[in-house]
């Protein structure tokens, strides 16, 4: 299991991933696009040299958002989601940077338990904010962490 900053190189595998696991999944020029912001950085983990997780945060000034978080299913629940958000939350405190704010899913409990696990606390709730088959609406959960 290898740690690196997500550069352009991966942004393909990255949008195949991302379109595995969520309705909507983002295209690799969405990442390639996200990866040109001066304010977003993505870290990855590989496994022999494949891309298995990684996740993709902007800063401005002492907040932090994360814009994604995947970890492929063959590897989900096996710690590379954890992994990723310590090396994060590690990262983001050495540059005093004091809040990491993510939006979760209502229906995404896997997600919604994961945060819980590392301390998020709800913040607020945005009606009818992500789109779900037959043109269904769900909520979107705003969940945030005090580092400093
Ligand atoms: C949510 C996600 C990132 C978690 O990553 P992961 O590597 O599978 O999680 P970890 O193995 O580090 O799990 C840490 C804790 O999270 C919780 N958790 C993770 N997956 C869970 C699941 N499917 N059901 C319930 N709790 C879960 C557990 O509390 C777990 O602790 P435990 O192993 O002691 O029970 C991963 O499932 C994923 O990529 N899902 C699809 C994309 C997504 O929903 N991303 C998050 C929204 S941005």
């Amino acid at each position: 299991m290898t740690l690196s900053p997500l550069t352009q190189n991966d942004c393909s595998r990255a949008s195949l991933l991302h379109q595995e696991v969520f309705f909507k999944g983002w295209s690799e020029i969405d990442f390639l696009d996200l990866l040109k912001e001066p304010h977003i950085h993505g870290l990855k983990i590989t496994e022999n040299g494949v891309l298995t997780s990684y996740i993709l945060w902007r800063v401005v000034e002492d907040e932090a958002e994360i814009l994604t978080l995947v970890v492929t299913p063959f590897f989900q629940k096996k710690g590379q989601g954890s992994q990723l958000l310590h090396e994060l939350t590690n990262h983001l405190i050495q540059n005093g940077v004091s809040y990491l704010f993510i939006e979760v899913a209502e229906d995404n409990m896997a997600g919604r338990a994961f945060y819980e696990r590392h301390s998020f606390l709800f913040r607020n709730k945005r009606p009818k904010y992500y789109r779900r088959e037959g043109n269904n609406l769900v909520a979107a959960l705003n969940l945030s962490k005090r580092l400093l």
